[in-house]
C-alpha cells in the first residue's frame, strides 16, 4: 500500500496542498471549518508525516544519539531516562545504544548513529578507546562526552569530581574511627574509578593511615563483581572493618557477600558506595553513598548539545565538573571498640 501524501489529503479535503501543510505544521491561521475538514481527511486517510523526506529537506532529524556502557546498570538507566526527558522536552527524540562495556560494540553503535544521521551524540565511553571517539570527530557532528574522560579536545565534557567523592567517602569512614579500610574499585582503565581510588589514597595519607595494597581489590562496576571482590577482601590476613566501594551496584553485591560470611552490616563491617542510584535507599540496611548529581549531569549534557545543534554556540569548549554529595544512611557506623 503506497504512503499517503499531503497531495492525497488535499484532494480528499478539496483544499490546496499549502493549506494542508499549514494545518499539519500550525504555521499560519486556517479558519476552523477548513481546519476541521483537513483534520478529518488526515484521520480518514491515516496520514503519517514523512520524517525522512522532511529531514532531507531541512538537513536535521531532530534526533540525538546516546551511547552508554551498560544499560542494566541503574546509574546509566537513570541518566538515560533523564537525558531522554530533557531531549523530548526540547523536541528531540533520543536513540539509545548500549555498548555492553565492549569497545567493538561501541564502534558499531557509533556507525549506526552516524548512518541514521542523528543531529548530535551524548557519549559515555566503554573504555579508553580513543580511536572509537575519533569517528565522531571525522563526522563533524556535535558530541558531548559525559561521566568518563575521553582524551580529546573535540567535545564538550560533563563530569563529576570523582577524586573529591572518593576522598569524602573514605573521610566519612575515618571519622567513624575506622583505620582498616578496604577499597573495591571499578575497572582500572576507567577514569572515574581511578580518580575515586586517588581520593581514597589522599584521605588515608592525610589521616596518617598507611596504604595497604592487599586492601584494594579491582571490581567491574557490576553486582557479581562486588560479591567476588568482597569475598577476596574478607580473605585478607587482617580483614577490613570498613570498605569504600566505587559504585552502588558493586556495593549491593559486597553487602550480600559480607552477610553470607556471617558479618552484620554495619556492626561488623561498614560499607559506603558511590552513585546514589534509587536502589541505594531500597536495600537493607540502606546504603551510605556518594551521590552523583545524575539529574544535573543529564540536563547539562542535553543542554550543551542542543545549544550547538541550534547554533546558539559554535565551539565545543565547555568542561563542566559537578560536585558529589555524601549521603549517610544505615550501612556505616562507628567502629566497635
Ligand atoms: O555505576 C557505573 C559507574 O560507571 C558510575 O559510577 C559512573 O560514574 C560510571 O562511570
Amino acid at each position: 500500500m503506497s504512503r499517503i501524501t499531503i497531495k492525497d489529503v488535499a484532494r480528499e479535503a478539496d483544499v490546496s496542498i499549502s493549506t494542508v501543510s499549514h494545518v499539519i505544521n500550525d504555521t499560519r491561521f486556517v479558519d476552523p471549518v477548513t481546519k476541521q475538514h483537513v483534520q478529518d481527511a488526515l484521520k480518514k486517510l491515516g496520514y503519517r508525516p514523512n520524517n525522512v523526506a522532511r529531514s532531507l529537506r531541512s538537513g536535521v532529524t531532530k534526533t540525538i544519539g546516546l551511547i552508554v556502557p551498560d544499560a542494566s546498570n541503574l546509574f546509566f538507566a537513570e541518566i538515560a531516562r533523564k537525558i531522554e526527558n530533557y531531549g523530548f522536552q526540547q523536541g528531540y527524540s533520543v536513540i539509545l545504544g548500549n555498548s555492553d562495556n565492549d569497545p567493538a560494540k561501541e564502534i558499531q553503535y557509533i556507525h549506526t548513529l552516524l548512518a541514521k544521521s542523528v543531529d548530535g551524540v551524548i557519549f559515555i565511553s566503554a573504555g579508553a578507546e580513543l580511536r572509537n571517539f575519533k569517528q565522531f570527530a571525522d563526522s563533524n557532528i556535535p558530541v558531548v562526552v559525559a561521566d568518563r574522560v575521553v582524551p580529546v579536545e573535540l567535545a564538550d565534557v560533563v563530569l563529576v569530581d570523582n577524586e573529591q567523592g572518593g576522598y569524602d567517602a573514605t573521610r566519612c569512614l575515618i571519622e567513624l574511627g575506622h583505620t582498616l579500610i578496604g577499597c573495591i574499585t571499578g575497572p582500572n582503565d576507567l577514569s572515574p574509578s581511578m580518580q575515586r581510588l586517588d581520593g581514597y589514597k589522599r584521605a588515608l595519607q592525610e589521616a596518617g593511615i598507611p596504604f595497604r595494597s592487599e586492601l584494594v581489590v579491582t571490581g567491574d562496576f557490576q553486582i557479581q563483581g562486588g560479591c567476588d571482590a568482597m569475598n577476596q577482601l574478607l580473605q585478607a590476613p587482617e580483614r577490613p572493618d570498613a570498605v569504600f566501594v566505587c559504585n552502588d551496584m558493586m556495593a549491593v553485591g559486597a553487602m550480600t557477600s559480607a552477610r553470607n560470611a556471617g558479618l552484620a552490616i554495619p556492626a561488623d563491617l561498614s560499607i559506603i558506595g558511590f552513585d546514589d542510584i534509587e536502589l541505594a535507599s531500597a536495600v537493607s540496611p540502606t546504603l551510605t553513598t556518594i551521590a552523583q548529581p545524575i539529574d544535573e549531569m543529564a540536563r547539562y549534557a542535553t543542554d550543551l548539545l542542543i545549544q550547538r545543534l541550534s547554533g546558539r554556540r559554535k565551539d565545543a569548549n565547555q568542561r563542566i565538573i559537578l560536585k558529589t554529595t555524601l549521603i549517610e544512611r544505615a550501612s556505616t557506623a562507628r567502629r566497635k571498640p
